[in-house]
């Protein structure tokens, strides 16, 4: 094991060569397929980004049509899963329900499961799952409040029909707001891709055992549920609200941050690249207030969240760690706003991020040079020990 070199949580170990995604955490940029994510959010829609980190450039006009259709004709789910939904108790975590339907998917489209490396069963697998996520994203939803499912609306963009099947009922019109749209779309695409953190490395190595999409996706899935990782958004949110409701003040909630024997950390603080300022949070804490001040939204939990940054950011704990609000802190308050419930931020984090796993996944197959990923260890148990009949043991 002398050859072995140990490296806990990969913190200096490359994977793979990639080129998706571009970031250099000292500075803090992030560019997909060299572009900034500041052009990408100002300028395009989600389903162009995804196109983007999938296939390579960004779609011409003929390329995004296609991939629209696609979306539209492919949103629906098998009605044999609806079941699934109905069974699972209300209080189910829905990353927990999207992991599990993502998985079952697969079964239900044995063509593609087979054919996935085919050109356009690949495309048709693609734009299948970045449409059908929404879907079951907003069923299992409508399945905890116990209202019926609000089907996928051909006329609507991708996000404007994600929070339609949300929030529209018989009972309840909903009329969906173009500046949440703008928002979800903005959200979703600083979300798409950041090279190999956990959920992306897992994608990555599920596949790498010739698994197929939908069971690598559905890994990915599991991997980001975890509060370190894209569980940070609902743990982010809970802190604040908790800060509101319980009368816990800032101070004391940066000190249990700070605590090592306390298990609590500032979620939405500190990243394993970023040594400075996340962009993607500069950029989600710019539309918050923008969206904030031009709808005259007051809502405390931006204030806390203000005055909880500014004072991590002038503590000396934080300053000598470089802990910097990530893409989670900013996140929750948006998706607050528009109302969507606090266990589901992580399922929105999963959304945004699929493209990125899709592309990882198609970028590692299409590589000659990729193999089955297998990490080494250092072993450090027993040598050797003779052997114990039971009667002799304990
Ligand atoms: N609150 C309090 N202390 C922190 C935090 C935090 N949020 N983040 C890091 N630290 C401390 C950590 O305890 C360690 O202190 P010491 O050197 O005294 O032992 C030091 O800062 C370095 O942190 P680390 O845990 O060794 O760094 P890492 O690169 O292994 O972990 C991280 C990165 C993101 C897991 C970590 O910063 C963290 O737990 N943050 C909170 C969870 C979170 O917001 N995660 C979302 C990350 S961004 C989106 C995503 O990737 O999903």
């Amino acid at each position: 094991s002398g050859l072995v070199s140990l490296d806990y949580g990969y913190t200096n170990t490359g994977s793979t060569k990639s080129q998706i995604t571009f970031v250099d955490g000292e500075k803090g940029i992030l560019r997909y397929r060299g572009y900034n994510i500041e052009d990408l959010a100002a300028y395009t829609t989600f389903p162009e980004t995804a196109w983007l980190l999938i296939y390579g450039n960004l779609p011409t006009r003929e390329e995004l049509g296609t991939f629209r259709r696609l979306l539209t004709e492919n949103a629906l789910i098998h009605e044999n899963l609806l079941n699934f939904f109905r069974e699972m108790p209300p209080s189910a975590h829905p990353m927990g329900i999207l992991g599990a339907v993502v998985n079952a998917l697969g079964l239900f489209t044995p063509r593609f499961y087979d054919d996935e490396s085919k050109q356009d069963a690949f495309n048709l697998t693609v734009a299948s799952l970045i449409s059908k996520v929404r879907t079951i994203a907003a069923f299992s939803y409508k399945a905890s409040i116990g209202e019926p499912f609000v089907y996928p609306d051909a006329e609507k963009s991708y996000c404007s029909n994600f929070l339609n099947m949300m929030f529209s009922s018989k009972a309840k019109p909903y009329n969906v707001d173009p500046l949440f749209v703008h928002a979800l779309n903005v959200l979703l695409i600083v979300h798409a891709d950041h090279e190999q953190n956990c959920s992306t490395s897992t994608v990555r190595m599920v596949g790498s055992s010739q698994a197929s999409l939908y069971a690598s996706i559905c890994a990915g899935i599991c991997a980001l549920w975890g509060p370190l990782h894209g569980g940070a958004n609902q743990a982010a949110l809970e802190t604040l609200m908790n800060i509101h409701q319980s009368g816990l003040t800032v101070k004391q909630v940066i000190e249990k941050a700070k605590n090592k024997k306390d298990p609590f950390k500032l979620y939405g603080f500190g990243h394993r690249v970023y040594k400075n300022y996340d962009p993607r949070a500069k950029v989600l804490k710019g539309l918050v207030h923008t969206i904030f001040d031009r709808e005259h939204i007051a809502d405390p939990l931006l204030d806390i969240a203000s005055e909880l940054e500014e004072a991590a950011l002038n503590d000396d704990y934080f300053i000598e760690r470089k802990l910097y609000p990530n893409v989670d802190f900013y996140s929750g308050i948006l998706y607050h706003a528009m109302e969507i419930p606090t266990n589901m931020l992580t399922v929105m984090f999963a959304i945004g991020r699929l493209p990125g796993w899709i592309a990882h996944w198609k970028e590692m197959h299409d590589d000659p040079l990729s193999k089955i990923n297998r990490p080494r260890q250092i072993y450090t148990g027993y040598a050797e020990r003779p052997w114990l009949p039971i009667d002799n043991r304990g």
